[in-house]
């Protein structure tokens, strides 16, 4: 026999998952209900209604996929994306270079536009690429790019794609709940996100949300959707479906959905603009600390996302054995740098329910003495007083 499962209490201030919110745990443990029951159509209706608001979106095609948040990007680029289709990726770090590869597994032909690790894509690069392309059926960036902690702007981008004929694609993946994606009014055709950073609840479930647009373009398609899992005109029966004609797709994850639909409530309680507020007020406060200990961030100025700071490796100091050590000494997780940041950067995920002060305080003193214990000289102390005086305003 193996024991009962305990696991070590953990401070989640990596790139997720972030700590659940106490409410959505206990949804979770509500009695199973059958996927078709009356009273569940009623929690689905309610999760969707919520995540339109969260979404800023009166989209008609909006869910949660079943699957984390790849699976609304596959869910995204195969029921919109056609062999032969010319699409448009974005790629600034690790999630844009994943929607380039998925989008060609769809069949499409991708052009990338690229930039530096730790920059956002200009709007005039991205007019320039799109322009060189005949017929672009998707432009597809990433709003909060995880592995570089940039934030991108969206609103230029989305104009270049529509005024080329092409539907305009963002993953929401990091953002969603932690910053604006207003889809309505940016005009977003597609957008996906996750429900285990800004939303504070458990992986497994992806919200996605499509325009009218981008519905038509899935019902004109000239082949038939690759996946049947992820296939939204079937989703949407399910979904969406007027009485008799909603219809079993496949088994939902009952509970999964009772989170999402407390998380929503908990993100809506707490009010979107007081809720981005704080996503920014203590970024600013740890990355204030940070620079005091000589951590320097890795994003670009004026293009960092709050809710994932990326900071520089200081020379001398070894990767591994701080965030062994972190977890270790304090239960505290941060991420490891992905991609071209692997062993450069630290990745620290202030999402959700895990943006807040006391994580801030911890994380900066926990950092500091280890830095010091490893030869950083820096002076003991001076993390959490530059943090504090942001608190202080
Ligand atoms: C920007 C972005 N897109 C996509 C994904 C993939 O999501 P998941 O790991 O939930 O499948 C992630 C995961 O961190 C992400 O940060």
């Amino acid at each position: 026999m193996y024991d009962e499962l305990i696991v070590s209490p953990r401070v989640l201030l990596g790139p997720g998952p972030s700590e659940a919110n106490a409410r959505v745990l206990k949804a979770m443990t509500t009695p199973m209900l059958g996927y078709l029951d009356t009273e569940f159509v009623q929690v689905m209706g309610d999760t969707v209604g919520l995540l339109r608001r969260v979404f800023g979106t009166e989209n008609r095609l909006t869910l949660p996929v079943s699957g984390t948040g790849t699976a609304g990007m596959e869910a995204a680029l195969a029921n919109v994306v056609e062999p032969g289709d010319a699409v448009i990726v974005g790629v600034k770090g690790y999630f844009g270079e994943r929607i380039a590869d998925i989008a060609a597994r769809c069949g499409g032909i991708v052009t990338k536009v690229e930039t530096e690790w730790g920059t956002h894509i200009p709007a005039e690069k991205i007019a320039e690429v799109v322009a060189k392309v005949s017929t672009p059926k998707l432009v597809a960036l990433v709003h909060g790019e995880t592995s570089t902690g940039v934030l991108q702007p969206l609103k230029d981008a989305i104009e270049i794609a529509h005024q080329n004929g092409a539907l305009f694609l963002a993953d929401c993946v990091t953002s969603l709940g932690g910053q604006p994606v207003d889809m309505d009014a940016l005009d977003i055709d597609i957008a996906y996100s996750c429900t285990q950073k800004c939303l504070a609840g458990p992986p497994g479930l992806s919200p996605i949300s499509f325009s009218d647009r981008a519905v038509d373009v899935i019902r004109n398609r000239k082949t038939p959707i690759q996946s049947f899992y992820l296939d939204m005109t079937l989703l949407e029966n399910y979904w969406h479906g007027e009485k008799e004609k909603r219809r079993y797709h496949h088994t939902v994850s009952i509970s999964l959905i009772y989170a999402l639909r407390e998380a929503l409530r908990v993100v809506l309680e707490e009010g979107l603009d007081v809720r981005y507020k704080r996503h920014v007020h203590n970024a600013r406060a740890l990355l204030a600390g940070a620079k005091a200990i000589g951590l320097q961030p890795a994003a670009e100025e004026g293009y960092r996302a709050p809710m994932l700071t990326t900071l520089r490796i200081p020379d001398g100091i070894d990767d591994a054995t701080i965030r062994t050590r972190l977890i270790a000494d304090y239960g505290i997780e941060i991420g490891a740098g992905l991609g071209v940041f692997a062993g450069k950067a630290w990745r620290i995920g202030l999402m959700g329910e895990s943006s807040n002060e006391k994580n801030v305080m911890l994380v900066l003193s926990a950092l500091e003495k280890l830095l010091i214990e490893s030869g950083h000289r820096v002076e003991r102390g001076s993390a959490v007083h530059a943090a504090s005086h942001v608190y202080a305003v």
